[in-house]
């Protein structure tokens, strides 16, 4: 197919870059994936080193802040949205805290404020998406969710009651795999509302609005019919071969920047293994066919296992059901947004790109159909 700027007889000027794919628009001091050694760092901090040592709550303070230490408030609130998805719940919720709790937009407030309002906006999103989780049964007592030391305990507790010590640790290892992950769409969503000048809230809301896209990742649920037929018929190599022959895509496999294995995929595989999580068996070998049978089929082109598909195993030994698989990777990139906020705030430049424009050449009013 023919772009459509030279279908329309526009010329596409120099540096013309369809999607923005590859572009350079910022610089950023707090993480961006190394695609071609497949590892991920959060301000120089390989997650390798993180996960499963250092808990959600130091995660954001070390992209936020460049340091460890700083606890994150705690938030006993409701969404003021109920709609019983969890996610559109705090979507919709989040905008309305910038009137409740008076925050002004970034361009009025210093950089301290802002970094004050986005750990208790990021605070609001996980006490809203744990309130809304918990849907009609009773509340949890506050004082029992505010005892709790981190903000995962906060959230599982809310959401929960008494959450498994198994549950902490799962949940803490996939909220910082999925804490950061550079100029991802979400975050660059993040950082052009921030450009603007707006508040803290609106930048996370409209974060959240592109996180609700399934192209986003925020899918890993895709990914557990798949074991859950592995489970069912013990046959892995043809469930594989069976979805290639339709020339269907393997859900969890494949990435657009990673050329090696995206490392969250490495780490939360090694996570769901110390847990002993029970579909790990199942998982790992649907994943081994999936792999031989990539590259037999295709081996000039490396096709690794993404994020997705480990996400989804350690979601699910959690308890989380995929419905709510979205809220969960909203409450983990908080803190990427909250980081890139911060930036932007700083960096003080609006976000305002060009289109090539393929429309109508110059006419009056009266050539426009419907003109009375
Ligand atoms: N299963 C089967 N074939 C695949 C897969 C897959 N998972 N991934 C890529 N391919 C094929 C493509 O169809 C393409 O085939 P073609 O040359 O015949 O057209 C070829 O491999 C090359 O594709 P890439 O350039 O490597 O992939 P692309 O950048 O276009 O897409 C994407 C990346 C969207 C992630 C793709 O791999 C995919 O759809 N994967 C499955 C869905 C998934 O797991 N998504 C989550 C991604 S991780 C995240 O978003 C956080």
């Amino acid at each position: 197919t023919q772009p459509a700027q030279q279908a329309a007889g526009a010329a596409a000027p120099r540096g013309f870059v369809p999607g923005l794919e590859g572009v350079v628009a910022f610089h950023t001091a707090i993480a961006e994936p190394d695609k071609d050694g497949g590892s991920l760092r959060y301000r120089g901090v390989d997650i390798e080193d993180l996960v499963g040592r250092v808990g959600f709550d130091d995660v954001w303070a070390l992209l936020v802040d460049d340091a460890f230490g700083a606890a994150l408030p705690v938030e006993l609130e409701p969404s003021p949205v109920r709609s019983g998805d969890v996610r559109v719940d705090v979507q919709a919720g989040i905008p309305l805290l910038a009137a409740t709790a008076g925050f002004r937009p970034l361009l009025d407030i210093t950089d301290d404020q802002a970094r004050e309002q986005l750990a208790r906006t990021t605070s609001a999103v996980l006490s809203y998406a744990a309130r809304s989780a918990r849907g009609d049964l009773p509340e949890v007592p506050a004082s029992l969710v505010e005892s709790r030391p981190s903000s995962v305990e906060r959230f599982l507790t809310a959401w929960l009651g008494e959450p498994s010590p198994e549950q902490v640790r799962a949940i803490e290892a996939y909220w910082v795999s999925a804490a950061e992950h550079g100029m991802n769409a979400s975050t660059f969503t993040a950082r052009v509302v921030a450009s603007t000048g707006a508040d803290v809230p609106a930048c996370f809301a409209g974060a959240i609005g592109s996180m609700s896209g399934p192209l986003h990742g925020g899918a890993p649920a895709r990914v557990l019919p798949m074991i859950t037929q592995v489970e069912a018929t013990g046959d892995p190599v043809g469930l594989v071969k069976g979805i290639l022959d339709r020339r269907e895509k393997l859900m969890g496999f494949g990435h657009r920047v990673y050329r090696a294995e995206d490392p969250r995929a490495r780490t939360l595989r090694r996570v769901c293994a110390e847990l002993g999580a029970p579909r790990y068996e199942a998982a790992a070998a649907l994943e081994q066919a999936a792999l031989t049978e990539l590259r037999t089929r295709r081996p000039d082109h490396p096709i690794e296992t993404n994020v997705e598909f480990w996400a989804a195993v350690i979601l699910d030994f959690a308890g989380v059901p995929a419905a709510m698989m979205p809220a969960m990777f909203t409450c983990a990139r908080t803190a990427g947004w909250s980081a890139h906020v911060l930036e932007q705030k700083r960096l003080g430049r609006i976000v305002r790109p060009s289109a090539v424009y393929d429309g109508p050449g110059p006419r009056r009013p009266e050539d426009v159909d419907g003109y009375a």
